[in-house]
């Protein structure tokens, strides 16, 4: 009877330990199901929004599948810009070009070959420090092999300005008094391959004034400001700075009137320079665009393919750049 006992209590054991089991697995169940309702609804409540708990399961979620690293090495490194200029005591940011686009990292350090003309400050800018010329260079910080180098000119009061990769001098756009390249070889040469293509056609084509430094268009201009006044000189010669003729870039051809323009020579040179990579740069009717009267005598070196693009397009200069002509 003893025994009996005993596998009864055994069996009643069994039965309670057993339904313990089944009710803690049912409210286990219950409240896994409550969290899943409760996440599905924050969904939809927040409209496509990602809440904290599904952000938490994503982050998990790429904790436990970690993406394949996609580090891109640099492989080349240069500047945007052809050369660098700066004027003294103005920081400058350079943009600097990295190959592949999509490399990883784009960090880069500059230093100068002179630091008594530019210094890096301390945000990464090139400030000028006197006026002259030196060189910059940029490294890569990813691979400090790659590097690049510029030259950099360093001005007091203004620097040249280049618009879309054309050097502009006008009203609007000044020179630096030191700015001093004497005759462009490249411009020249085109010029005498103009002569020699002229005439064989019977043209004669000759230069009556071509690279004028700041002081000779100060004397020049100084001495039309005497003769006729300073509003009427303004219309017909630059103020020393605002010169195409410091530039070495500009030719006066031929007799300096306006009928030149209606003369052979003229004729000639209106429909070919800019297969020689020159415009006439100040049209007739263009006056209150470029500040100077008609000038068919004056032609600018731009370069074939450029000379060519403001021929074809009608405009002058400044109307092809989109820039005015006028003095502050
Ligand atoms: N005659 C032109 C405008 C000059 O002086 O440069
Ligand atoms: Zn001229």
């Amino acid at each position: 009877m003893d025994k009996m006992k005993k596998i009864i209590t055994l069996i009643l054991i069994i039965i309670v330990f057993l339904s313990a089991v089944l009710f803690a697995m049912f409210f286990v169940d219950r409240y896994r199901m409550s969290n899943f309702n409760e996440n599905t609804t924050a969904d939809s409540q927040n409209d496509g929004l990602q809440t904290d708990e599904t952000t938490d399961k994503q982050t998990e979620d790429a904790q436990t599948d970690p993406p394949e690293p996609t580090y891109v090495p640099v492989s080349e490194i240069s500047f945007a810009d052809t050369q660098v200029l700066l004027v003294v005591g103005q920081p400058k940011s350079v943009s600097i070009n990295f190959l592949p686009e999509n490399a990883t990292n784009k960090g880069f350090e500059l230093s100068v070959s002179d630091t008594a003309i530019a210094t890096v400050d301390e945000n990464g800018n090139l400030v000028g420090v006197s006026e002259g010329s030196c060189t910059v260079t940029v490294k890569s910080v990813d691979n400090p092999e790659l590097t690049a180098t510029v030259n950099l000119s360093s001005y007091i009061g203004v620097a040249p300005t280049y618009i879309d990769g054309i050097l502009v001098v006008n009203k609007t756009y000044a020179l630096p008094k030191s700015y001093a390249p004497g005759w462009d070889a490249e411009a020249s040469s085109f010029l005498l391959a103009m002569f020699a293509d002229a005439k064989l056609e019977g043209i004669n084509l000759w230069v009556n004034s071509g690279y004028r430094s700041y002081i000779d268009q100060y004397i020049i201009y100084n001495d039309y400001v005497a003769k006729d006044g300073q509003a009427e000189a303004d219309t017909y010669s630059a103020r020393p700075g605002h010169s195409e003729h410091q530039s070495g870039l500009a030719f006066d051809l031929n007799n300096l009137t306006q009928e030149f323009g209606s003369s052979p020579e003229g004729i000639w040179l209106a429909n070919n320079c800019h297969k020689y990579g020159f415009i006439i740069r100040y049209q007739k009717d263009k006056e209150h665009i470029t500040g100077y009267i008609y000038e068919p005598w004056h032609i600018r070196y731009l370069g074939v393919e450029k000379a060519t693009e403001v021929y074809e397009s009608g405009l002058c200069l400044e109307e092809f750049l989109g820039i005015t002509s006028s003095y502050s």
